[in-house]
């Protein structure tokens, strides 16, 4: 699919929002499936799996869903909503809508069939890495649910770069409409080296998506790996690195995934030398280090998703929107759980919304319910497209 015809699917697109009966039935099924998932779907078939599991499990439903053609149309008919308002293009690309996966959900490329006919605008796959990688030693995963957070300590676990990204390139040209991303991260195994090691890894990876998705993130703020994190450590590493990866040609933007418990000093140290480079969006944030007033057993490792991040990472947004303007297009991650904080999200400065946690704890068609809510609130503020309500709360 490329963003022309895009375009012009878009342009001959009827609307749910546009026809009455149409709209209804697709509320009253998001309403149903709403009950569904929080009553029978997450207690019976979620939350009493161990949650190493339980997204096993979630990966196989998506494999044996995407082969069922009624399934899908299903899905597509009764929870894809869809609304003019929330058309968007961001670093010149298209999107049905701001709301997409972030990284880390669907590591391998298993999900785009599903999460295209629940209407995603995007989504991101990966972080993979130039070699296959086995990741940490399990369990990758605690879930918090008084925090509505997950403990994350996968380490990067993915069947290589080669592989995925071919899958995400058919799935780009295939779907309806969602837009596909690639998060590239540097192999965590026992062979990785020193840094020139670890820039060619970003490389190998950059060559292979050149052309070959919508976007590409450059992930430099996994908190799970033996290497470290030598990318956001100084500038001066930092600038090597896209020194490299300016190097590589390629059509189609790219974000970098950015830590969120930087000091503002040290984030605009990083934030001024991608600005010299050809990054043209920022990814705000990676998951939270930060467990001070959380009570979690210490010998858990990892990083926390959900709810510690959605404060952090709005701060984050606004304060990024605020010292750069249209420098960076902005994608806010982090915490978002409903269409208010969505909506926020975006007047700090979000260009565009991704999640996972929402979707872990609250179910697939909340992806609906943010995308109707998100479109009340800018039609009861008069704003025309999503677009004219970024950074609204900044300027
Ligand atoms: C299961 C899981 C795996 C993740 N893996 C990655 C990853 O591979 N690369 C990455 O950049 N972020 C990864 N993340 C971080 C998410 O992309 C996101 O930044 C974080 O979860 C905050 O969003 P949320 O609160 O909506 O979950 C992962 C998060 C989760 C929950």
């Amino acid at each position: 699919m490329t963003d022309m015809t895009n375009a012009a699917d878009m342009a001959d697109k009827t609307y749910v929002s546009e026809n009455f009966w149409h709209d209804a039935v697709n509320k009253a099924t998001t309403d149903l499936f709403t009950f569904g998932y929080k009553h029978i779907i997450q207690p019976n078939f979620v939350f009493n799996l161990p949650p190493d599991e339980a997204h096993e499990s979630m990966l196989k439903f998506c494999e044996v869903t995407k082969k069922v053609p009624p399934l899908m149309w299903a899905c597509r008919t009764m929870l894809n909503y869809s609304d003019p308002i929330l058309e968007t293009e961001v670093m010149g690309v298209q999107f049905a809508n701001p709301f997409g996966l972030s990284a880390g959900l669907d590591k391998n490329c298993d999900m785009p069939v599903l999460l295209d006919n629940a209407g995603f605008g995007f989504e991101t796959v990966g972080s993979t890495t130039s070699r296959p990688c086995q990741g940490n030693p399990k369990p990758w995963f605690h879930r918090l649910p008084e925090y509505d957070s997950m403990m994350v300590h996968v380490g990067l676990a993915n069947m290589g770069s080669d592989k995925v990204i071919d899958r995400a390139e058919q799935a780009w040209r295939s779907a309806r409409e969602m837009q596909m991303s690639v998060s590239i991260a540097r192999t965590n195994d026992d062979k990785v080296g020193d840094l020139d090691e670890g820039i060619e890894d970003y490389c190998i990876s950059m060559r292979r998506a050149a052309g070959r998705t919508a976007m590409v993130e450059v992930n430099i703020s996994c908190p799970n790996t033996t290497a470290g994190e030598p990318f956001t450590a100084s500038p001066e590493n930092l600038d090597k690195l896209f020194t490299e990866l300016d190097k590589v040609e390629r059509p189609q933007p790219t974000l970098v995934k950015m830590p969120l418990n930087k000091p503002w000093g040290e984030m605009r140290e990083l934030l001024d030398v991608l600005a010299a480079h050809n990054v043209q969006g920022v990814s705000l944030a990676n998951l939270q280090k930060d467990r001070n007033g959380l009570d979690i057993p210490r010998d858990w490792e990892g990083g926390l998703s959900g709810g510690p991040c959605t404060r952090a990472s709005e701060a984050l947004v606004a304060q990024v929107r605020r010292a750069y303007g249209s420098r960076f297009a902005i994608a806010g991650i982090g915490g978002v759980f409903t269409a208010e904080q969505a909506y926020s999200r975006i007047r700090a400065g979000a260009d565009l919304v991704m999640f996972i946690s929402l979707l872990m704890y609250r179910g697939p068609q909340q992806i609906t319910v943010l995308k109707r809510g998100l479109a009340e609130l800018l039609r009861r503020d008069g704003f025309a497209h999503v677009s004219d309500a970024v950074g609204v709360d900044v300027e």
